[in-house]
C-alpha cells in the first residue's frame, strides 16, 4: 500500500518508514524538519535500498499536505506522527501543544478524506490512561481528560475523541489509534536513532549521553517509589518493534475504529535500565540518586494482548536489545545526525 507519513522524518516515523519499505509498501515523508534532519532520507535508502521521498512541509498547513498528494499521491493511508511530545515542555507551552497537536490532525483528516484515503493511523500514547489502579492498562482502562497531568497527554486524548467522532460519520475511513508506551532503542544498523535536541528529557537518551561522556552523571529521579527497587517503572518498547506494530496495524486492522496498546507488558525500573546499559557499555556509569521529578508516575505499563490477538503482533526485543542498539547508535553518531 501507499502511505503518507506525517512527521515521517522523526524518530518513530523514520523507523516505521524502514519497516514499511521492507514489508513492500511505498512511503512518502512529510516533515517540517524542526525536530530532525533531512539526512534521514538518505539513511533510509542506505538501509533499505529504496527511496522514501521527503516533502518539506507542515502537516497543519493545507497547502503543504495538498502538495504531498499532488506530487506523490494517491495514498491508501496516512500515518500521523507529527506532534510535539515533551511532557514537561507541554506544561509550559499549552497553547503551542494544543494548536500543533490538534491542527495537524484536522488538516490531515480533512485533506485525506477529500483525496479518498481509506486508513488513518494515529500515533497516540499510553499516557492517556488516567487511573493507576487500572494497571496493567488494557485499551478499555479509564481515560479521564481532567485527571491527566499535562497538555501533551490531554492533546493526544482530544485527538482520539476527534478521530472517533469523524470515523462515526465517515465509515469509509478506518481509524487506528496506536497507544505507545516508552519507545526507546535504535535501528541495529546504527544509521538511524533518537536524536533529541539539547539536553534529553527522557531517560534512555540521557544515559546514552552520559555513556559517551557528553553529560557528567545520570540523575535517578526518585528512589522512594512503591516499586521493587524504589525507582520508577516503565514499559520500554524497542522502536523497531513499535515500527513493526504499525505495519501490522496497516495490514491487519479491522474496518471501523480500533485502539491498540503497543508495549511489552513487562515493566522495567530506572535502575534496571541503567544496569542493562552498563552491560552494553561494559563499565559502570556515574549516577546520582535525586528527588522525584514533578508529575512522574511510580509505574505505567500495559497489557499488550489485544494487539497480539487482533494484529498478530507482539514486541520481541528485550531491554538488553534496546540498550545495545542505543549504545551502537550513540557511538556511531556522537553528535546525532548533524555530522
Ligand atoms: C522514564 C523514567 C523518570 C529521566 C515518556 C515521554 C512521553 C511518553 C511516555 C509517548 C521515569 C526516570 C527520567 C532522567 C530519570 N511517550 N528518569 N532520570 O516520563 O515515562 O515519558 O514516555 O507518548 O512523551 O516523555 O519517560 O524517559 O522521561 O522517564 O530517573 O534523567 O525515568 O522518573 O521514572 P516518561 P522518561
Amino acid at each position: 500500500m501507499r502511505v503518507l507519513l506525517a512527521g515521517g522524518a522523526g524518530y518513530v516515523g523514520t523507523h516505521t518508514a524502514i519497516a514499511l519499505l521492507e514489508a513492500g509498501h511505498d512511503v512518502v515523508l512529510l516533515d517540517d524538519l524542526t525536530n530532525t534532519s533531512g539526512i534521514v532520507s538518505e539513511r533510509i535508502h542506505q538501509i533499505t535500498g529504496k527511496r522514501a521521498p521527503l516533502v518539506a512541509g507542515n502537516a497543519a498547513h493545507v497547502d503543504d499536505v495538498e502538495r504531498a498528494f499532488d506530487d506523490f499521491g494517491p495514498f491508501d493511508s496516512i500515518m500521523h506522527f507529527a506532534a510535539k511530545k515533551a511532557v514537561g515542555e507541554s506544561v509550559q507551552q499549552p497553547l503551542a501543544y494544543y494548536r500543533n497537536n490538534l491542527d495537524t490532525t484536522y488538516t490531515l483528516v480533512k485533506v485525506g478524506l477529500q483525496r479518498g484515503i481509506s486508513s488513518f493511523i494515529f500515533s497516540s500514547t499510553g499516557t492517556v490512561y488516567s487511573d493507576p489502579a487500572d494497571l496493567p492498562f488494557t485499551e478499555e482502562a479509564s481515560r479521564n481528560l481532567v485527571e491527566l497531568s499535562n497538555p501533551y497527554s490531554k492533546s493526544k486524548l482530544m485527538n482520539e475523541v476527534v478521530l472517533t467522532d469523524v470515523q462515526r460519520v465517515h465509515p469509509e475511513l478506518n481509524v487506528t489509534l496506536l497507544r505507545y508506551f516508552n519507545p526507546v532503542g535504535a535501528h541495529p544498523s546504527g544509521l538511524v536513532g533518537e536524536d533529541p535536541k539539547g539536553i534529553p528529557n527522557n531517560l534512555m537518551p540521557f544515559v546514552a549521553r552520559v555513556a559517551v561522556g557528553a553529560l557528567p552523571a545520570i540523575n535517578v529521579f526518585g528512589t522512594d517509589y512503591d516499586t521493587p527497587d524504589g525507582t520508577g517503572l516503565r514499559d520500554y518498547i524497542h522502536v523497531v518493534d513499535l515500527a513493526e506494530g504499525h505495519v501490522a496495524a496497516l495490514e491487519k486492522a479491522r474496518p471501523g475504529l480500533a485502539a491498540y496498546n503497543l508495549g511489552t507488558g513487562k515493566p522495567v525500573s530506572v535502575l534496571e535500565l541503567i544496569s542493562s546499559f552498563e552491560r552494553a557499555v561494559g563499565r559502570e556509569l556515574p549516577k546520582v540518586m535525586a528527588p522525584r521529578r514533578d508529575g512522574d508516575l511510580a509505574a505505567t505499563y500495559c497489557d499488550p494482548s489485544k494487539a497480539e490477538r487482533e494484529l498478530g503482533w507482539k514486541a520481541e526485543r528485550s531491554i538488553d536489545d534496546m540498550t545495545r542498539d542505543v549504545w551502537n547508535w550513540q557511538q556511531r553518531n556522537p553528535s546525532g545526525y548533524e555530522a
